[in-house]
């Protein structure tokens, strides 16, 4: 598992499919720790995930970690974290149709050589790459959805929009995702160790 995913990871680091080749430092292949229970799917790099290649090293990464220790889970130990296109777009522009289609084979094959058995769509571009629906993440976060290789798949809020969204009041984002994180963790203790 750990060579196939290296091996892709460096066809990734030398990948000239799409005009983001241009502008990226290091194109950002995963973080955390493979393994086969749970996999993060974010949107992409932002500058700071683009110097250093690594993914949710930010201010949304730090909140992203804060979220999960507060149900005693980590990405040192339990989390697979990684995006929908691997190079960040000037300025955080929304990923263009053809660098999603051009990246897919990367998180195709992240997924094929996991298989992980719960899937988090994080934030809105991963949710319309996996489910086709014109809803919007705050009617559809918190619901399981049949994923690849029969994973569990929900849709979470971005922790961006947790940051531009403060408040915690019964209802509010950061209260909802709260709500979700523990139903995570629910289903997560459910799952066997192999
Ligand atoms: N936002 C994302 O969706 N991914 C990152 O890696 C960083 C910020």
């Amino acid at each position: 598992m750990f060579e196939q995913l290296e091996s892709v990871r460096q066809k990734c680091a030398a990948c000239q499919k799409c005009g983001l080749c241009q502008t990226r430092t290091k194109s950002v292949f995963s973080g955390g720790v493979p393994n086969n229970k749970l996999m993060l799917i974010g949107e992409a790099p932002g500058f700071f995930e683009d110097q250093q290649g690594e993914p949710f090293v930010g201010k949304a990464g730090q909140l992203l970690d804060k979220i999960f220790e507060s149900v005693g889970l980590s990405r040192q130990k339990d989390i697979y974290i990684c995006n929908t296109i691997k190079c960040r777009p000037p300025n955080n522009r929304d990923p263009l149709p053809e660098e999603k289609n051009a990246c897919r084979e990367y998180l195709d094959a992240q997924l094929d050589i996991l298989r992980p058995k719960i899937i988090l769509l994080c934030g809105k571009v991963a949710l319309k790459s996996f489910i086709d629906t014109d809803l919007g993440i705050t009617k559809v976060r918190g619901q399981w959805f049949d994923g690849p290789n029969g994973a569990k798949m929900m849709p979470i809020f971005h922790p961006s929009y947790l940051l531009r969204n403060a408040q915690k009041t019964v209802g509010s984002p950061k209260w909802l995702m709260w709500q979700d994180i523990q139903e995570i963790k629910r289903v997560y203790d459910t799952l066997s160790d192999n």
